[in-house]
């Protein structure tokens, strides 16, 4: 095991500030693995920095500037990789250094491994009471943005947002996807009163607000990113190679490897609104009251109107959109050592202190024809060993369909996750008594889309 370094950030799984260490006190899963038989890839740490750091093969500096389009993903809405990133805080938060060989079992993952939102609603009312109204603890409390409009999250005196994982204020996006999901459930309450509901409106609601989050997760954004035929497959046939037995556990095949194909398709600037772009970092931080400028229109963001269509992600391949390889000291802490700036470094860097498999000996066990050297294209910089399971299920995504969807690795491995974690909760929306269908109001009958609660939620 290397030892820590002085130079080692604080914080190293997104943003978790250390002061807001102690608020979180549920969540005390273990993390497994999903191929326990495959032996770990064991490659050089100069090669993963000559492949992951600033200006390396997975900058995409060259090609995501704002004019070039080549990043593009032309059937993949920007705000669906920050939907993405809102599903990765509910599940998974390892706060853990990065160490070489760190021992799996003496890591803990500071979320419950379930598609809860527990991100959203910390230990609820009784517990986490200054996330709610004091005036009606049903409802969220929301926060006012220098407008003085009910848009931003609560914050304390300092600027610090008062939300069940700090996470979600990293950028002001993804801030505003959470104050989006508060309003959602606030929503709620008043369509169950409007309907002169009884009992316990608060659990009601959440209830709501958790199962049409889930058919959005199974429906929409695992179509989107894996494709249909995994999905179908996956409903109908079950799981073939991520098993549990009682409790599910996130897998680090996923979270430090799969799962983080979506830091691929962070564009390096978006539109927010009419009137305002800017570069994700560091323009973008959160961590901080929102400006009314900022306000985001989710026209631009998902398929919502017709006639606006929304901004592309970026396509899931090898690159990564600069801002990301060069990362604020409000992410990282103030490291003097720039490759810890790079995400793409610290992705190949955990995976490879968890002895994390390759990808192609995972293709091998899937029965999946695995990816060539020349495919992979690492060679000729000088790389002799498999390929890292997260480069490889970019270039897959890349080779396999030009990035528009992941790949059959990346694919299985989330959408086979992303379901279990379903079928292992014995309250999501897939263990109720009889089939489940949406039951909130959408422009469809039997279904439920994103567009369809961002407008029940009032925010488009
Ligand atoms: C602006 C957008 C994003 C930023 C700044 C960001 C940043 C980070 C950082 C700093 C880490 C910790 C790296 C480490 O030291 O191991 C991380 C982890 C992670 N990210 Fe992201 N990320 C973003 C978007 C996404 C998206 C779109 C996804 C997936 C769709 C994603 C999935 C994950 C996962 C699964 C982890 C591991 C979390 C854990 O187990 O603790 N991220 N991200």
């Amino acid at each position: 095991m290397t030892p820590k370094t002085a130079t080692q950030p604080a914080v190293t799984s997104c943003v978790i500030a250390p002061h807001l260490k102690d608020d979180i006190t549920q969540g005390t899963s273990k993390y497994g693995r999903m191929f326990p038989d495959l032996p770990c890839n064991d490659c050089d740490e100069a090669a993963l920095l000559d492949i992951g750091g600033s200006g390396s093969v997975l900058d995409a500096a060259d090609v995501v500037d704002d004019g070039a389009r080549q990043g593009d993903n032309p059937c993949i809405p920007a705000g669906w990789p920050v939907f993405g990133q809102f599903i990765a805080h509910d599940i998974t938060a390892d706060r853990s250094l990065l160490q070489h060989h760190a021992t799996l079992g003496e890591i803990r993952n500071f979320r419950s491994p379930a598609l809860n939102l527990e991100s959203v609603y910390g230990a609820g009312p009784s517990g986490s009471p200054y996330m709610f109204d004091n005036s009606d603890t049903d409802m969220f409390l929301l926060g006012m943005d220098d407008a003085n409009i009910l848009d931003d999250l609560p914050r304390n005196s300092q600027g610090r947002a008062l939300i069940g994982d700090p996470r979600n204020d990293v950028q002001q996006i993804i801030t505003q996807m959470h104050v989006a999901f508060l309003k959602f459930h606030n929503a709620i309450v008043g369509w169950l009163r409007g309907q002169a509901k009884t009992g316990d409106i608060f659990s009601e609601a959440q209830r709501l607000v958790r199962w049409h989050y889930q058919w959005i997760v199974t429906h929409e954004f695992l179509p989107l990113v894996a494709g249909q035929a995994v999905v179908d497959d996956v409903l109908v046939h079950g799981r073939r190679f991520y098993a549990f037995d009682e409790q599910p556990f996130i897998p680090v095949e996923f979270s430090d490897a799969a799962y983080r194909f979506g830091h691929s398709q962070i564009r390096g600037n978006y539109r927010l609104n009419e009137h305002f772009q800017a570069a994700i970092f560091p323009d973008l931080i959160g961590f901080r009251l929102l400006s009314h400028d900022r306000v985001i229109d989710w026209r631009l963001f998902f398929a919502v109107d017709v006639n606006q269509p929304p901004q592309p992600s970026r396509r899931i391949d090898a690159k990564v959109s600069h801002p990301l390889v060069n990362l604020p000291d409000a992410i990282v802490g103030a490291t003097q050592i720039p490759q810890e700036r790079s995400l793409a470094y610290r992705d190949l860097q955990r995976a490879r202190a968890l002895d994390m498999p390759s990808g192609e000996a995972v293709a091998r066990t899937m029965g999946v024809e695995a990816l060539t050297p020349e495919q992979v294209g690492l060679a000729e910089r000088g790389w002799i060993w498999e390929t890292p399971l997260w480069y490889y299920v970019l270039k897959e995504a890349e080779v396999a369909g030009a990035g528009v969807t992941l790949g059959p690795v990346g694919g299985r491995i989330v959408t086979e996750v992303l379901i279990g974690l379903l079928d292992g909760d014995p309250m999501s929306y897939r263990n109720a008594e009889a089939p489940w269908q949406p039951e909130l109001p959408g422009a469809q009958p039997g279904t439920f889309t994103m567009a369809d609660l961002l407008r029940f939620a009032g925010v488009v």
